[in-house]
């Protein structure tokens, strides 16, 4: 393959460790005036401009940004495809808008052809709002997954998805089997799993969805593979917290029930856990699974507030989320803006370098895929963003009174959105241009 070496110049911007870790200082590298040099769809090395530049052939090509801001590909670590068309639906919290909005939705899946045509939208929104990787859930139908999969392939991004697991607790019309969930799951990662940049997730939508023996076979899925995903919902509603316990009165409470069917591990997402307990913290931390905090869908579905500083105390990997469309907005930076008011509302801070962790290398390492993406260092995918400092009237106003790369990237959370996002590339290519 003939080499191709592009540079880019700019502003640039990425964390390399946890705030709450090695203090807000040592998290993050900033190069006023850098340069990013990208070979064949991967990083080859991040610096000063003047540096770089004098270490690399005259004739080197070079893309020059003004006003803007070089930051990782985003990474959403809960998203669900089959509701982009369900976003935004009013009135009603967990469980009744389940049953009212979304069940109703995703039965559209059935059709193989508006599972293509959602994956299309779906995809196009994530890279506009600066989205490069994501851990989505399809719906129940095989061929969700699929359409998303053979989208995501074309364009060579780094994604994780799975077909929902749901034989009980919901409609006749959108329920599998326990047998039928495990042979379908199966075909799906014999097909996808470890092709190229894609990966699978084994999708039990939660506890009350699945009887013992589908979760019993969720469980088996992740002993028979290695590195498969796990992806589901938990302790995100009390009514829901609730209806878990009546369902299974045998086990300690909600994470251990999942714990009980072997699906905690270092590959284990785990959506909201709004009202987990300090135990429950303290075992998902154990068994090195994470959780994706998800804030603009808990305050839309009213599911409560997130205790960000409870999982810190126990170092256990968290990520962010849209959880579209529990969540109202594809948009990353319009998350952290409402993940900052959680913690306002708890009467805690969140830094613009802790916020800048949570969407880039805390969501990585939440996926265990730090050594590929969620930095800018040398060696990883070349997954980055170019963000406009004069998206908006407002926000280009906004950053000129900004004195420092802390508050300018405060505000590009605040006031940031789609239109903030110039450019979008993965692996090298630009795969979306505002
Ligand atoms: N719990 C079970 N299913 C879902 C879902 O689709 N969205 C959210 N937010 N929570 C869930
Ligand atoms: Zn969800």
């Amino acid at each position: 393959m003939p080499l191709t070496r592009k540079a880019y110049r700019a502003a640039i911007l990425h964390s390399i460790a946890d705030p709450a870790e090695v203090g807000i200082e040592a998290s993050y590298e900033y190069f006023e005036d850098g340069l990013l040099v990208v070979e064949n769809g991967q990083i080859s090395a991040i610096g000063h401009a003047t540096e770089l530049l004098a270490t690399l052939p005259a004739d080197i090509e070079i893309i020059h940004y003004q006003d803007a801001l070089i930051t990782p590909g985003l990474i959403d670590t809960h998203i669900h495809l089959p509701q982009t068309g369900m976003v935004g639906a009013y009135g009603e919290q967990l469980l009744d808008w389940l049953n009212t909005y979304t069940f109703p939705c995703e039965s559209q899946f059935a059709d193989k052809a508006h599972a293509d045509e959602v994956a299309d939208i779906f995809i196009k929104e994530l890279l506009r709002n600066g989205t490069t990787t994501a851990l989505v859930f399809g719906s129940v139908h095989p061929q969700s997954v699929n359409s998303f999969f053979e989208a995501a392939q074309q364009l060579d991004l780094r994604m994780i998805a799975g077909k929902v697991m749901m034989d009980r607790n919901a409609p006749d019309y959108l329920t599998d089997t326990a047998e039928s969930s495990y042979v379908e799951s199966k075909a799906l990662i014999e097909r996808w799993h470890g092709k190229g940049r894609l990966h699978y997730a084994v999708t039990p939508r939660f506890a009350p969805t699945s009887t013992p023996e589908q979760l019993t076979l969720a469980g088996q899925l992740l002993s028979e593979y290695p590195d498969l995903y796990m992806q589901t919902h938990i302790s995100e509603n009390l009514k829901e917290v609730e209806w878990v316990k009546e369902l299974f009165p045998e086990r300690k409470g909600y994470l251990d029930v999942y714990d009980h069917y072997q699906l905690l591990g270092e590959r284990s997402v785990f959506a909201h856990g709004v009202h987990l307990c300090e135990d429950e913290c303290a075992r998902l931390a154990e068994t090195g699974s994470a959780i994706a905090f998800c804030p603009t869908s808990n305050f839309f579905l009213g599911s409560g507030l997130f205790n960000l500083p409870m999982a810190e105390k126990h170092k256990l990997n968290v990520g962010l989320g849209t959880d579209v469309g529990g969540g109202t907005s594809f948009s990353l930076l319009q998350t952290l803006n409402e993940a900052y008011k959680v913690m306002q509302l708890q009467g805690a801070r969140l830094s613009p370098f802790k916020s800048l962790y949570l969407a880039t290398l805390g969501g990585a390492r939440a996926l265990r895929l730090e050594d590929k993406i969620g930095t800018l260092h040398a060696g990883t995918d070349a997954d980055f963003l170019v963000l406009d400092y004069n998206a908006t009237p407002l926000l280009s106003y906004r950053l000129k009174q900004a004195n420092n790369i802390a508050e300018t990237l405060f505000v590009l959370m605040t006031l940031g959105d789609d239109r903030t996002v110039l450019q979008t590339y993965a692996a090298g290519k630009l795969v979306h241009q505002r």
